[in-house]
């Protein structure tokens, strides 16, 4: 991240989760009420446990970089406070552990209590494995208390954050479910609008796919198993030119899958058509450009690249999706072994679990998406408040829908209809070598 970076901080059972955002530019309106509606769209779904529907009802407190409801440019540091806190204190206290509190846990865990017992038993899928052995720890509860999901709340706080910017540009990022253990949603079915399918239990277009979708869960459900699916980001309203082709780090579409990536469980991605571009030949893949209108828009006949060409948005919406895996922690678990002894033993560690998170991974996306966007946003139009923001970004929407001709004659006095980059492409002309 350049312009705009930010780091969580906080346990799954301690005190709070906290986010700082720094680079957002002054003047931009923050409430802690937008930033509540995220949080509770990340909690719904068919699927999730008890822990995210009922005791977690997440809500950030805002407790800098915002005066009066507008936001000062500087840190905005974001506090969402766990609720379950109260069960945890002696568990997760901070403070090193006097004799006393040390033998009142030894007590608990003596008298069954499995918060205060020290978890050796290793889930697959989990970092427990990799994680206590890289740290040097004998309980994984000092690696899953941080590798939880839990800490994916703290970034959707944050990406509402980068939401609330970019709605000012005009960017829209919205998410839904397309795919849940094999059942994949239908385009040409999908006739439930945006507010019908954020109202469905598993935030989906197609009706008739939900509910196949909720028959595949209830059937994991009662296996005592677990199910993954696909979730599909969409960002709108983003202009051309956002990242570069001139070096890698400068790509949007690495940074965002990059982004996207970092979700625990996430385990692929891919823009628009993805990997399915590899089972056609060129012709049925390439998005045709069409032409620029009056009002200045270049149109495609399709958006099969995902909105994203040589690392640069092309100001076709980006389409991202994500893999997820099946939850690893399964209702019925799996035969694993100690961590300290090396044996087998009959099952892994059982920690509450949900058995179907997609619904709320893309809400997660939704936020990577956001926070990337808002960077990569920032790069490019700069400015230390939001009305300078806009202001560079208007120049840049009315420049770009007159075409390369003007961003050249500034500098140039040859002709430039020839050399505008951009140009050879569309006038057919000689493409480089390889091209
Ligand atoms: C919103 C959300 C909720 C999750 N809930 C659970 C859960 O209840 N149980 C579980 O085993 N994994 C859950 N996960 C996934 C694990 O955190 C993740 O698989 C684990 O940390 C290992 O990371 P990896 O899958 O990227 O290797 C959840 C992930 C997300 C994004």
């Amino acid at each position: 991240m350049g312009r705009l970076r930010f780091l969580t901080a906080g346990e799954s059972h301690g005190p709070a989760l906290a986010a700082t955002v720094e680079g957002i530019p002054a003047g931009l309106p923050l409430t802690a009420g937008e930033i509540a509606v995220d949080l509770a769209r990340r909690q719904r779904g068919y699927g999730r446990g008890a822990r995210s529907t009922s005791i977690e009802q997440d809500r950030a407190e805002i407790l800098s970089g915002v005066r009066h409801g507008l936001t000062l440019g500087s840190p905005i540091l974001l506090l969402i406070r766990n609720r379950d806190w109260v069960n945890w204190t002696r568990v997760m206290q901070v403070e090193p552990l006097t004799d006393e509190q040390a033998a009142e846990l030894a007590a608990m865990a003596a008298g069954g209590d499995k918060k205060a017992t020290p978890i050796t038993h290793l889930r697959a899928g989990h970092a427990d494995l990799a994680g206590a052995t890289k740290y040097g720890f004998d309980d994984v509860r000092n690696v899953l208390e941080r590798a939880s999901a839990r800490e994916t709340a703290a970034r959707v706080a944050a990406g509402a954050v980068a939401r609330s910017l970019l709605r000012h540009v005009g960017i829209d990022v919205w998410s839904f479910t397309a795919e849940v253990a094999g059942v994949a949603y239908d385009r040409a079915g999908a006739t439930r609008t945006r507010e019908e399918s954020e109202d469905s239990p598993l935030r989906c277009p197609d009706a008739d796919a939900e509910e196949r979708m909720i028959a595949r869960i209830d059937e994991a459900r009662a296996a005592g198993d677990t199910a993954g699916g696909v979730f599909e980001v969409i960002a709108t309203g983003v202009p051309i030119g956002l990242g570069s082709h001139v070096h890698w780090d400068r790509r949007l579409d690495a940074a965002l899958s990059g982004a996207v990536m970092s979700i625990p469980i996430v385990k692929g991605v891919e823009f628009g058509l993805g990997f399915e571009q590899t089972r056609r030949f060129g012709s049925a893949v390439m998005d045709v450009i069409e032409g620029r209108d009056g009002a200045g828009e270049w149109s495609r006949q399709t958006n099969n690249a995902g909105g994203l060409e040589g690392g640069i948005s092309n100001g076709q919406p980006i389409v991202v999706r994500g893999a997820v895996k099946p939850i690893s922690t399964l209702p019925r678990p799996l035969p694993s072994a100690d961590l300290v002894t090396g044996r087998p033993v009959e099952k892994g560690h059982y920690e509450r679990s949900d058995i179907c998170v997609v619904p709320a991974t893309g809400v997660v996306a939704e936020a990577m998406v956001c926070l990337t966007l808002a960077d990569f946003v920032l790069d490019k139009f700069g400015g230390d408040s939001l009305a300078e923001l806009t202001d560079n970004l208007a120049r840049h929407r009315e420049r770009i829908a007159k075409g390369p001709i003007s961003a050249t004659s500034a500098v140039s006095t040859v002709s430039t209809v020839s050399a505008a980059p951009g140009r050879a492409a569309i006038t057919g002309a000689a493409p480089a070598e390889g091209e």
